[in-house]
């Protein structure tokens, strides 16, 4: 049940990166020259509209490229324990970078 999990999940955050990948683009790209501002990056930031997007963005690419990792992990790690330590790493890298971004976007 927990694989089945992962593997739906791995599919709806590659399907949310594939549109989120398309409108971050387009916003940092073809938005006008200031787009990459301070100014104009700190009132984007203050909207809940771009905040909500940035924090399932920043979730759907942390979740989909560590589990995607942990898959490759389960294939080629044989050592029960090497296993455990990158199983550790993983999800302590994950969880630091999520806390990171969030505190940013909020
Ligand atoms: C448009 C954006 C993306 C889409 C639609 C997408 C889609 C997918 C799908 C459907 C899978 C499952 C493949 C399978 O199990 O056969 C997958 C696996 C994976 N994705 Fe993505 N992905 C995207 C972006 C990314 C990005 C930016 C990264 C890196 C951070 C990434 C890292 C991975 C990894 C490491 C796997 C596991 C590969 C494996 O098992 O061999 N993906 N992706
Ligand atoms: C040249 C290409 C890129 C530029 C110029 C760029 C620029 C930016 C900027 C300025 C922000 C701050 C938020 C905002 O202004 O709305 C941001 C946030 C973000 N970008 Fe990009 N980006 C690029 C490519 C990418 C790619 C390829 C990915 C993922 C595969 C990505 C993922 C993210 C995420 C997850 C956030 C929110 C993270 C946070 O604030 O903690 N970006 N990007």
């Amino acid at each position: 049940m927990k694989g089945v999990l992962q593997w739906a999940l791995q599919r709806i955050t590659g399907l949310i990166l594939f549109f989120g990948l398309i409108v971050h683009f387009y916003v940092m790209h073809y938005s006008g020259s200031s787009a990459l501002e301070y100014e104009e990056i700190a009132r984007r930031l203050s909207s809940p509209f771009w905040k909500g997007f940035d924090i399932l963005f920043l979730g759907s690419i942390l979740y989909h490229g560590f589990n995607g990792l942990w898959g490759i992990a389960i294939e080629y790690i044989h050592s029960r324990k090497l296993l455990k330590i990158a199983h550790t790493l993983i999800v302590l890298l994950a969880a630091g970078l999520l806390a990171t971004g969030v505190m940013v976007i909020v």
